[in-house]
């Protein structure tokens, strides 16, 4: 059984991408996970808000503490030299009985081959042993990180989480019909999925080639093409839609590129063309989707009746706080 400790900033969006990723978790206390887990290297290669998984070594209370330390053999799983982390706890004495138990111990407290950890969740102690850390680097790829940037472009934590909320395995293909900068496609094509980005504006696919060129990411395509009229089938969608508040968006009718403006006087007659546009995407995606899509919308549309228009089924719904008057709406769609 592994232990995953989950990052507090969304517990709700933590809980969905692992278990889209491994399936029923067996239980949850506050933001740690209890789960079978197979491979270890490429579940930490994926998940983003997951901040460490561990293998329990064995689940004891305070007052057995001592005589369980003492009675484990951690001369089987130790590697090297070792460190004891143990928050709460005297993590130097813990660290001397298993220094008393190993047959050529060995201190590191920087980086060690070997780290053992005690973690009190309620009434349980679990002894544990760090299997992998989250060292993704987020920081590295934030937008102005970025050869090119592009302020709508989506945190790059959030964008892994998208894909991940797929469930899409390593052999499959991501599609983002609005690709812009290409911030979803690097989160994919770093964790060695296929991507394929859309958007109307060379501008922006050249953007996107640049970044994904900067991460070395290969296995992506870029085209051109309004999102409205795709007919290439795919099992995963992710996509952040125009918003209209800094991107153009582009309709038929008036055959020209249109800036929204959500300004006071006039709003209801902006958002009722971004819903129908909205709306013209979705019915458009229910044709070529297979599987599973991700879609981020704003607060401020009625993005539930267009997707009950678009007869797609709502599966699981995230918010996201921008400011005062912008929250993204994540929701996981299925026809
Ligand atoms: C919100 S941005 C995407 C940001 C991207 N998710 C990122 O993190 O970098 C939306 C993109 O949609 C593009 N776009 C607008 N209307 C479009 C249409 N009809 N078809 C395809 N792309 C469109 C814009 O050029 C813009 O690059």
């Amino acid at each position: 059984m592994k232990l995953l400790l989950l990052s507090k900033e969304n517990i709700k969006l933590a809980k969905a991408e692992l278990s889209a990723l491994i399936g029923p978790v067996k239980k949850y206390s506050d933001n740690w996970a209890f789960a079978e887990a197979k491979d270890i290297e490429e579940l930490s290669n994926r998940l983003a808000y997951t901040k460490a998984i561990y293998d329990i070594l064995f689940i004891t209370r305070k007052d057995k503490l001592k005589e369980n330390i003492k009675a484990f053999d951690w001369n089987s799983i130790y590697k090297k030299d070792f460190c004891v982390r143990a928050h709460g706890f005297d993590e130097k004495g813990l660290a001397g009985l298993i220094w008393d138990n190993l047959k050529n111990p060995k201190v590191n407290l920087t980086s060690p081959k070997t780290q053992f950890e005690f973690h009190n969740t309620k009434d349980k102690i679990y002894a544990s042993l760090l299997l992998a850390q989250n060292q993704h680097r987020f920081k590295d790829r934030k937008a102005h990180k970025r050869p090119e940037s592009h302020p709508t472009a989506l945190d790059p934590k959030l964008a892994r989480a998208l894909v991940n909320l797929t469930g899409a395995s390593l052999k499959d293909t991501i599609c983002d019909p609005f690709c812009g900068a290409g911030g979803i496609l690097i989160e994919a094509g770093l964790m060695g999925l296929k991507t394929v980005g859309y958007d109307l504006y060379l501008s922006m696919l050249d953007k996107a080639k640049k970044n994904l060129d900067h991460f070395k990411i290969k296995n992506y395509k870029l085209i051109k093409k309004d999102a409205t009229k795709l007919s290439r089938k795919f099992d995963y969608i992710v996509t952040d839609v125009p918003y209209g508040l800094n991107t153009s968006i582009w309709t038929k009718e008036k055959n020209k590129l249109q800036k929204i403006s959500l300004n006071k006087g006039k709003r209801s007659e902006s958002i009722k063309y971004l819903e129908n546009f909205y709306l013209k995407f979705l019915k458009n995606m229910n044709k070529i989707l297979k599987k599973r899509a991700i879609v981020i919308f704003p607060n401020y549309v009625d993005y539930k009746k267009i997707i009950r228009l678009s007869r797609f089924t709502i599966k699981d719904e995230f918010s996201q706080f921008i400011h005062g008057s912008l929250t993204r709406k994540i929701l996981v769609l299925e026809n």
